[in-house]
């Protein structure tokens, strides 16, 4: 009896070590896309980054994000969306559009585009589910996402904000 359920347990791993490796090798839909925006290291809380070429929008996300201690960044956009991005355009076909990943807190802010309307999101790299917050004014609620992409004076061009 207990060597067979030794057997049992033996195969219950086996099976758990392959899907977890077979979901790392599947990786995210964003991995093939055009890079765009990048930081190394996000800035600690009280840093002023006016102060070395960074703008107010910038300032603003390193105010709203420093507790968070992200990491750095690396910014991803949907090639099929690349030249409205370039060209700073204003409209954006339903679809994913870009992704901000931070890989240090495995965590990735995605921006879609849902009946012509953005659609902010935080997943977790390593299976895709929204790890979003519910909480007002939280740095992770995707409301906080849209105050500052949709807002800010029209800073950031079709909702996304890395081509401004
Ligand atoms: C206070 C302002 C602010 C808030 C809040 C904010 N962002 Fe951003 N976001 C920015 C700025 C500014 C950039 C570009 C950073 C740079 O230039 O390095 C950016 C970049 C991005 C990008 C990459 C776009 C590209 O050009 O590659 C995505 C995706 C994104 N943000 C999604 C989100 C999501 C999702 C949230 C909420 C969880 C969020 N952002 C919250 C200001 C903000």
């Amino acid at each position: 009896m207990k060597r067979s359920l030794w057997g049992v347990l033996a195969v219950a791993v086996l099976i758990a070590g392959v899907m977890i490796g077979s979901s790392f090798a599947a990786g995210n839909y964003w991995d093939g896309w055009q890079k765009t925006i990048r930081l190394d290291i996000f800035p600690e809380c009280g840093v002023n980054v006016r102060g070395v070429g960074g703008d107010d929008i910038l300032q603003a996300t390193v105010d709203t994000y420093c507790g968070v201690k992200p990491g750095g960044y690396q910014g991803y956009v949907n090639p099929k969306v690349m030249d409205i991005y370039k060209k700073k355009g204003k409209s954006y076909p339903d679809g994913k559009v870009a992704v901000l990943e931070f890989k240090k807190i495995g965590a990735a802010f995605t921006t879609d585009i849902k009946g012509g309307k953005p659609v902010y999101d935080v997943v977790s790299i390593a299976d895709g589910k929204s790890i979003a917050s519910k909480e007002p004014n939280h740095p992770l609620n995707p409301e906080t996402c849209a105050k500052c992409h949709a807002g800010f004076g029209g800073t950031c061009k079709g909702f996304v904000c890395g081509n401004r």
